[in-house]
């Protein structure tokens, strides 16, 4: 196996979504959308933004013994995606996500986990690759042990690890000092450190508490603003370009994935160019707010143009 190869471990959901004139208000029906099925999960999202982006990618996913698990295991190879890792549950459906997208591009998730939810430390233990790969991207729709698994054999064999902290919950102090980088949104940078961000000034607060925590690298991405790096010798903020935002599901999966294949090509932790790694996956995932749907939106490597 190549030195380069990134395994993303993480969830395939199919993503039930609906364009509508606006969100909802709890209890209030809005009439007038238009439906659309797409393959997502944010696991699945990161493997094909890697694989599209030029990277040597396997995905570790759990999917149900369904329609939805074949639809999202053959959409994986199109793409040319390793699944030996692709587990089948028998016991549980393939995840689903409801998407409700409003006008702005705005949107509201809720995934039905499924199968996701049992891809365990027992399975992780069958993917001999895992201790090979040069990186290792996980989010966290998965179970938090089987996380916490491979971050802390992650540690023993020096290999990088990057978390999605995505859907937003709390990780403990022994995780994050196993993280290479971790890439939050300024919500889930928010919930985890408990700074509100809003600014450069406030990424930097954030930032600084994870570095405190022995994360070695830090992005927090701004949405529209762009994103901001921090590590113990550097810092910046890159702005992202201006473009028309028809969705921005998937974004934060395409910017993570696009980063993941960006530090394949850097082999040396100390000469590892960052500015150009955060533009490169800022200049993706902008692309990616241009287009309807998760995996169909992700842009190709030949798409990506430097500003
Ligand atoms: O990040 C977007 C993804 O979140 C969607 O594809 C949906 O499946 C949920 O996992």
């Amino acid at each position: 196996m190549s030195p380069n190869k990134i395994i993303v471990i993480g969830s395939a959901n199919t993503d039930m979504v609906v364009k509508a004139t606006k969100l909802p208000l709890p209890g209030e029906t809005v009439l007038g959308g238009t439906f659309y099925m797409n393959a997502g999960g944010k696991g699945a999202n990161q493997a094909v933004a890697a694989a599209r982006l030029g990277g040597n990618v396997s995905l570790v996913t759990k999917v149900g013994n369904d329609i939805f698990g074949k639809q999202t295991v053959e959409g994986l190879r199109k793409d040319g995606i390793k699944t030996d890792y692709v587990f089948t549950d028998n016991k549980s459906p393939s995840g689903t996500a409801l998407i409700i997208l409003n006008e702005e591009g705005e949107n509201c998730i809720v995934v039905a986990p499924g199968a996701n939810a049992n891809l365990l430390p027992s399975d992780i233990e069958k993917v001999k690759q895992v201790s090979r790969a040069k990186i290792i991207l996980m989010q966290l729709e998965i179970p938090m042990e089987t996380i916490a698994f491979v971050v802390k054999n992650a540690k023993k064999t020096h290999q990088k690890v990057i978390i999605n902290p995505a859907p937003a919950q709390k990780l403990d102090d022994e995780l994050l000092k196993g993280l290479f980088l971790i890439t939050p949104n300024e919500t889930e940078a928010a919930l985890l450190t408990g700074i509100t961000v809003i600014d450069e000034e406030t990424a930097s607060q954030a930032s600084k508490i994870f570095l405190d925590k022995g994360v070695e690298n830090v992005i927090i991405t701004l949405g529209k603003e762009g994103a901001y790096f921090e590590n113990n010798n550097q810092h910046f903020k890159i702005p992202a370009p201006l473009v028309k935002v028809i969705d921005t599901t998937a974004a934060g999966d395409t910017f993570s994935g696009a980063i993941a294949v960006a530090l394949t090509e850097k082999q040396d932790r100390s000469t590892i160019e960052w500015e150009q790694v955060v533009k490169f996956a800022i200049v993706a995932a902008s692309k990616s707010v241009t287009r309807l749907g998760a995996q169909v939106s992700i842009p190709y490597k030949k798409e990506i143009v430097l500003y």
